[in-house]
């Protein structure tokens, strides 16, 4: 292995730096193999400007800072990229641009820093003949095969700290806080932030709500002295029967931004709860700053392994945390079932124990 790639697509997540800090310093520490950053994405392969080698210098410094130092897209699919032909916008696929690329790159591997959607289109380049290795990275931990993605660390213990930020102004003014918070089709980032930060009711797109369960419990606490709530909305949260609210709807190369539920259930607790209510959308604050210690080494572990499968030649793997330890499985695996929160796991069972409401029948609070 004489030359490696490195990119990283889809939205930022904290931990990416450390990602390829880890990455540059095995690869040169310990297999004298020289390393090339692709910029925003796959891009980077069809820009003029969009590779360019990393040393040890040019990572000195980035463990803490959040972002990535190679930019990322999140509309850079090379199967389907938009471009103007005669002053028309095509959808193209320019796969075998960016393989001709990476031929001619002398690439021995392309490392792929990316989400669900950028490890797939990983998977189809490997499905191509390239000599590919993927790390999964997101806030929302979505991606299969993985107990953890990094950037999901740190997106919970900023919600976290917002939850506790909320409980001032609840209990001062006797409200009822609503906080949006992301992870697209998973409530992972609500369950653990809402335990961790005492919410009241966690509402989360595994477990479709009813709007009278989240009236119930607010009722309750008042006419038990707690004249307050915190209710955690996961973006993708949905009413029995109801569809997931969207900011942005899907075009060729977007995909639908979620968004907007926070507001439905607030404005819902005003009217029908008659209870005073506002609503708070952390949005990108979870995504942004300095990763925690812990995506720290979780994203140091994965860089150095992915580095390692690369020398060994196991293309089409992904990175991944089994039981505490780093292990490689296939793409093709870890993309076949996304992750969703288990309805039945000891997360949901802790917080229905707590007398957290889930939004559900089920989410009756258990005796005290
Ligand atoms: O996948 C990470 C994520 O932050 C989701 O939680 C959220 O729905 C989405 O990305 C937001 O995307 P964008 O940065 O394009 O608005």
């Amino acid at each position: 292995m004489k030359q490696i790639g490195i990119l990283t697509g889809g939205g930022d997540a904290p931990g990416l730096n450390a990602v390829i800090r880890a990455v540059v310093k095995t690869a040169i520490n310990r297999f004298d193999c020289r390393v090339f950053g692709i910029r925003s994405g796959f891009d980077g392969f069809i820009r003029e400007d969009g590779v360019s080698e990393l040393t040890l210098r040019t990572v000195r410094g980035i463990l803490p800072l959040g972002g990535t130092i190679l930019g990322a897209a999140n509309r850079g699919n090379p199967f389907a990229r938009k471009v103007i032909r005669d002053g028309k916008t095509v959808i193209e696929d320019m796969s075998d641009e960016v393989i001709r690329r990476i031929h001619d790159l002398h690439l021995d591997a392309l490392i792929v820093v990316g989400g669900d959607g950028t490890l797939r289109i990983a998977k189809e380049l490997h499905d191509k003949g390239l000599p590919v290795v993927g790390v999964p990275k997101t806030i929302d931990n979505d991606v299969g095969g993985t107990e953890v993605t990094f950037g999901f660390d740190t997106a919970v213990n900023i919600a976290t700290e917002a939850i506790d930020r909320l409980h001032t102004t609840a209990e001062a003014h006797h409200r009822i806080m609503v906080l949006e918070l992301m992870g697209r089709n998973t409530g992972f980032i609500a369950l653990h932030a809402g335990v961790a930060g005492g919410a009241d009711i966690i509402l989360i797109p595994e477990i479709p709500f009813l709007f009278e369960s989240i009236c119930a419990k607010i009722t309750m606490r008042m006419e038990s002295g707690s004249k307050f709530s915190i209710v955690v909305v996961s973006e993708g949260a949905h009413p029995e029967g109801g569809q997931q609210v969207f900011a942005r709807a899907a075009d060729e190369v977007f995909v639908a931004r979620l968004g907007g539920i926070g507001q439905v259930v607030g404005k819902f607790v005003e009217s029908v709860c008659q209870a005073e209510s506002r609503v708070t959308v952390l949005g990108h604050l979870q995504r942004g700053g300095s990763p925690t210690a812990f995506d720290r080494w979780l994203a140091t572990r994965y860089g150095a392994e992915a580095v390692r499968a690369a020398a060994a030649g196991e293309f089409g793997t992904m990175m991944a945390l089994e039981r505490g330890h780093i292990i490689r499985t296939s793409l093709a695996k870890a993309l076949a079932i996304p992750k969703r929160v288990n309805v039945k796991g000891d997360a949901v069972q802790t917080a229905r124990a707590l007398g957290i409401s889930l939004g559900d029948d089920e989410s009756d609070p258990p005796p005290h």
